[in-house]
């Protein structure tokens, strides 16, 4: 049977054939095309993830969990200079031998920002214009000048911004980094799908797809064969962070050296800051049935999240950075593991099989894998408690909270009053 009708019957029996309703239109590379991507369709997986979007309250917060306690941390923020200076300078000699490989999840589509193209190209306005990839770049450089060598660099995109991703860094010449250093990989996509359970195009050629969370880390970095050549670069450990933090401190020496002087010799290390309050939109530290792990912000019981302890804290304060090192092995087999998808309700712009107009509906699923759902999969994590005003200022939304303005802010404040002064002695 050819190609053409294996989808026929594969789009029939999973009630989807209105995705060859713009089929005969196409020429023939664009109807290859279309019939490749509806090739690598999970039907079954689709089935079962809009029936379990469709059967989930909106409204009321289900505990994934039966039991959750603290989780302990080692807080940097009560640490003397000395202190931090000899974890740094474990963690210097380490990124010397190469063995500090840095990646940045760069795959989102940054909707709640409203910028057009990747969030890596957008500018806070800074008085150099710097955009987030190249503040993240001159950081990798910076912490590479003290260790005498340079971090290779893998920035995950998606199929939507990979092109102008790459087109961005070759414009700007790679911000001076070796570009040989610099790798790029675009992640999985999921099709999104809307009320009635079909999936939906995009275009006339194509299916209309998001990324798939940024758990689709792992798997992809695997698939795409640079967890082999992170390897051959003698790499031991993976530094990761998102694109829309611009305090973030890239390649830390401390992070690393904190995790290499855990005497429990944990396989990763995650930073996190004290929340600002109960609702912020992050996710908290805690374990969860026995095994370590974060709660997001969407999925924890609000008794949880306004819980304090005898000393006036937050029980379930630690809140996630979005930054985290993992040893390789790790990460091999982190790859290697399924999570679940975590359901996400957003508008959807989509082709009408009927009028082949373009239309948007206000509530439709997308469907992500979070990164930090991995973490129960580990024996042990290593939480790192940091300073928010030294290392978290994200960019989520256009203006006020998180929000380029406030980025700034604290992006020029920190400048202004160098609180890290103390890595001078490094
Ligand atoms: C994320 C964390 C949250 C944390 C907060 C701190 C998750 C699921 N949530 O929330 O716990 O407190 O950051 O800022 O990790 N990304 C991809 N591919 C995707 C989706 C996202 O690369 O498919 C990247 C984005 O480009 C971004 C980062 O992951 O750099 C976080 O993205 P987002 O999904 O917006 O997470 P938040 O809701 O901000």
């Amino acid at each position: 049977m050819d190609l053409y009708n294996r989808i026929y019957e594969k789009l029939e029996k999973a009630g989807q054939l209105h995705l060859l309703s713009t089929y005969d239109g196409l020429g023939d590379e664009a109807k290859a095309s279309l019939l490749q991507q509806l090739d690598a369709v999970d039907f079954d997986l689709m089935g079962k993830l809009y029936e379990k979007a469709s059967a989930a309250s909106t409204t009321e917060v289900t505990p994934a969990f039966n039991e959750i306690e603290p989780l302990p941390y080692l807080d940097t923020t009560k640490m003397t200079d000395a202190e931090k200076v000899a974890l740094s300078r474990v963690g210097l000699a380490s990124i010397g031998k190469g063995e500090l490989a840095v990646l940045t999840m760069a795959g989102g589509q940054g909707t709640r920002l409203g910028h057009d193209g990747p969030k890596g190209t957008y500018s806070i306005q800074l008085p150099g214009d710097e955009s987030l990839f190249e503040i993240q770049c001159k950081g990798i450089d910076a912490v590479a000048k003290r260790a005498g060598y340079q971090p290779h660099w893998y920035i995950m995109t998606s199929t939507i911004n990979h092109g102008d991703t790459v087109a961005f860094f070759e414009a700007k010449n790679y911000f001076g980094y070796p570009k040989e250093k610099i790798h790029f990989f675009p992640q999985t996509m999921i099709p999104a799908v809307t009320e009635d359970g079909k999936l939906q195009l995009a275009s006339e050629s194509e299916l209309l797809r998001s990324p798939n969370g940024n758990g689709g880390m792992f798997i992809s970095l695997a698939n795409c064969g640079l967890l082999d050549v992170m390897k051959a670069h003698g790499a031991k450990y993976l530094f990761v962070c998102g694109i829309d933090n611009c305090l973030v401190k890239m390649a830390d020496p401390m992070f690393l050296g904190a995790l290499l002087t855990d005497e429990k010799q944990p396989q990763a290390t995650a930073k996190s800051y004290i929340k600002r309050d109960p609702g912020e939109k992050a996710g908290i530290f805690c374990r969860r049935d026995g095994r370590p792990g974060v709660l997001e912000y969407t999925e924890i019981p609000t008794l949880y999240a306004e819980m304090k302890n005898d000393n006036g804290e937050w029980t379930y304060g630690d809140t996630n950075v979005l930054n985290y090192i993992f040893t390789l092995d790790a990460v091999e087999r982190l790859a290697a593991l399924g999570t679940e998808y975590h359901i996400a309700v957003k508008k959807l712009t989509y082709l009408d099989p009927e009028t082949k107009q373009e239309i948007t509906v206000p509530k439709g699923y997308k469907f992500e894998l979070f990164l930090f759902d991995t973490f129960l999969y580990l024996d042990d994590l290593q939480v790192v408690r940091i300073e928010r005003t030294e290392e978290f200022a994200p960019v989520k939304n256009p203006t006020g909270i998180d929000s380029a303005e406030s980025a700034r802010e604290m992006y020029l404040e920190f400048e202004r009053t160098n609180p890290r002064k103390w890595e001078e002695q490094i």
